[in-house]
């Protein structure tokens, strides 16, 4: 800062931008790589391209990628527009609301972010040569150092060959080509560990943000790989988890082909009325394939559903693609849980709307506030509960199914093991080797281990030295228990169709399993009332069987003695074993 001095001139005016500095500092705007591609994508798209090809070179030898090369058949551009291709701010669809771009921002930020170097070429018909323009923002800056004239004009396009790393996908007619190179923001550890992770990143990105697309028929391909569509809302066919969960089913199509797995939808394009127009809600859950059983949330299949990311993530869908794939902070009610990434949710809108969600110039993340961000928040309220208790209610089934295979009592036989030796030892029923053989095979039948030998042997294996053997099994009939002796051991099965096991046990076993934040005070209220319901009336069943007894109820002294002093014996020696 000098002291204005009365006696010199008046300063000139000056630049309002610095256009070198001003180019380097821009170069900051946030885009991720995926993100950054995806603004040149949208343009194509714009150009009705059919075929759009996308290929991350490495070029200095060392897993870097030092070029991008994009390839479309749209449409073209004449020359005056693409000479302005490279004009920041130009755009033949300045603030339109019915289009993808809309701030002719797009396509530069997006190249500046990475590379220091941008060629187009372009033609609007086949027999028309491949026109070209230039900008190198090293060369324009030494320029403007070396007080050239006018260092980032854009010259007039010339005609000039396509470079070689197009050619491969050169289309037949019109499109346009766009050339990254001097690439210098992609070096190891910066975005991802090499090259080859950073291709499959971007394929995973493009995959879901251009879904619609995809879906519609507009081939893309990252590194000569056609995009499968990935849809987190598990409604499109033929998508990318179509295709991993055809693999991984056991009851494959036969003949091959690509089968769908549905969701369950939840709410479907459920309406968001604001002042100006209305975005659209979808929420689902994801189909069974694919939910199966609890705790398979971060397994090899599941990591390749690309399960783990999905964890609280709302997809945010602007004129048909996607804009923000992220959680949105405190919106979901309770907190994000584990469970929560089976479920997909969407928020679709048009660019009208662009004031609610907070749409930058930078397409890429939202920030969905005010009025509707309450809206959103007071339909997840509902829906996201209700997506979290189906899920239990599968996974109680799931778990359910198992158990019953796989001994739903293994827990409590196995803790009352020990117990059974403090007890009195009763009075032994005989048997011999055939006799227990049939007892355990009937059993093991009964309980679903008898589909092979190895299975049923395994079975056998596991229960013969037990002093109590409980089992769930499924029999016809108002029989609630069947209690068999071998020798010593007790042998109890519970059956399953009982009213008993329907109404009280198989419940409060579901509601043991289910994560507390999943539980509802009012279900847990009406399990424990049911449950005090069951027992008193098992009670007063048991009154009323003892009183049925012809000689007498003394007969049962004994029974209704010991089972008592047993119950108080083992409630006191197991505890905490479910
Ligand atoms: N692949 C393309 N095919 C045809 N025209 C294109 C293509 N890419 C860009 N353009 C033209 O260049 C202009 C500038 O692109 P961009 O900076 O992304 O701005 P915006 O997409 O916001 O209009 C676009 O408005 C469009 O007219
Ligand atoms: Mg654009």
């Amino acid at each position: 800062m000098t002291t204005p001095n009365k006696t010199a001139p008046p300063p000139a005016r000056v630049a309002m931008i610095q256009t070198g500095q001003a180019l380097m500092s821009l170069r900051d705007s946030g885009y991720d790589l995926s993100a950054a591609i995806a603004e040149v994508v949208d343009n194509s798209i714009e150009a009705n391209a059919n075929n759009i090809s996308i290929d991350l070179i490495e070029g200095d030898g060392k897993k870097h990628i030092t070029s991008i090369v994009f390839v479309d058949d749209g449409a073209g551009m004449d020359p005056s527009v693409l000479q302005h291709y490279l004009v920041l701010g130009y755009s033949t669809r300045w603030m339109r609301t019915d289009t993808i771009g809309k701030y002719g921002v797009g396509a530069k930020l997006a190249a500046l972010n990475f590379a220091t170097k941008i060629d187009v070429w372009s033609r609007q018909a086949a027999d028309a040569p491949w026109l070209h323009v230039g900008f190198d923002l090293v060369k324009s800056k030494a320029a403007e150092e070396a007080g050239e004239e006018n260092p980032f004009g854009i010259d007039p396009p010339a005609p000039r060959d396509l470079p070689p790393e197009a050619t491969m996908h050169a289309p037949k007619g019109a499109g346009t080509v766009v050339l990254w190179s001097a690439i210098d923001r992609l070096q190891h550890g910066r975005f991802a560990s090499d090259a080859n992770q950073l291709t499959i990143e971007v394929q995973k990105e493009v995959s879901r943000i251009f879904r619609e697309f995809i879906d519609g028929g507009i081939r893309i391909s990252v590194n000569g790989t056609a995009l499968a569509a990935h849809d987190p809302l598990y409604k499109m066919k033929g998508t990318w988890a179509d295709v991993l969960l055809t693999k991984a089913d056991p009851e494959k199509l036969r003949g091959g082909g690509t089968k769908h797995y549905a969701p369950q939808v939840i709410a479907d394009r459920e309406p968001i009325p604001l002042k100006g127009g209305k975005a659209y809600l979808t929420v689902v859950l994801y189909p069974e394939e694919v939910t199966r059983r609890r705790g398979l949330g971060g397994d090899e299949l599941a990591k390749r559903l690309r399960l783990p990311e999905n964890e609280g993530a709302i997809s945010f869908m602007r004129s048909r693609r996607e804009i923000a794939y992220t959680n949105v902070p405190r919106i979901f009610p309770r907190g994000v849980s584990e469970p929560d990434r089976f479920i997909g949710i969407e928020v679709a809108f048009s660019p009208d709307l662009d004031d609610y969600f907070g749409v930058r110039n930078v397409k890429r993340g939202v920030e969905p506030h005010g009025e509707l961000r309450d809206k959103i928040r007071a339909k997840l309220t509902t829906y996201i509960p209700t997506a979290r208790k189906l899920l239990e209610n599968r996974w109680g089934k799931a778990a359910q199914k198992e158990q019953v295979h796989a001994g739903e009592h293994a827990a409590i036989t196995e803790a009352v093991k020990e117990v059974g030796h403090v007890l009195p030892k009763g009075t032994p029923q005989p048997a011999d080797d055939k006799k227990r053989r049939d007892a355990y095979e009937q059993l093991a039948k009964d309980t679903g281990h008898a589909e092979n030998q190895k299975e049923k042997d395994e079975y056998i294996g596991r229960i013969k030295d037990l002093p109590f053997v409980l089992e769930s099994v499924d029999y016809p009939g108002k029989m609630f228990i069947d209690i068999q002796i071998i020798d010593r051991q007790v042998i109890i099965r519970v059956n399953t169709r009982h009213r008993f096991y329907q109404e009280l046990w198989k419940p409060l076993q579901e509601l043991s399993k289910m994560d507390p934040g999943a539980v509802s005070g009012d279900d847990a209220v009406k399990a424990a009332r049911r449950s005090v319901e069951g027992l008193s009336l098992m009670l007063i069943a048991y009154g009323k069987a003892v009183a049925m007894e012809e000689n007498g109820p003394e007969i049962h002294e004994d029974l209704t003695a010991y089972w008592g002093q047993f119950i108080d014996t083992l409630m006191g020696k197991v505890k905490g074993v479910i």
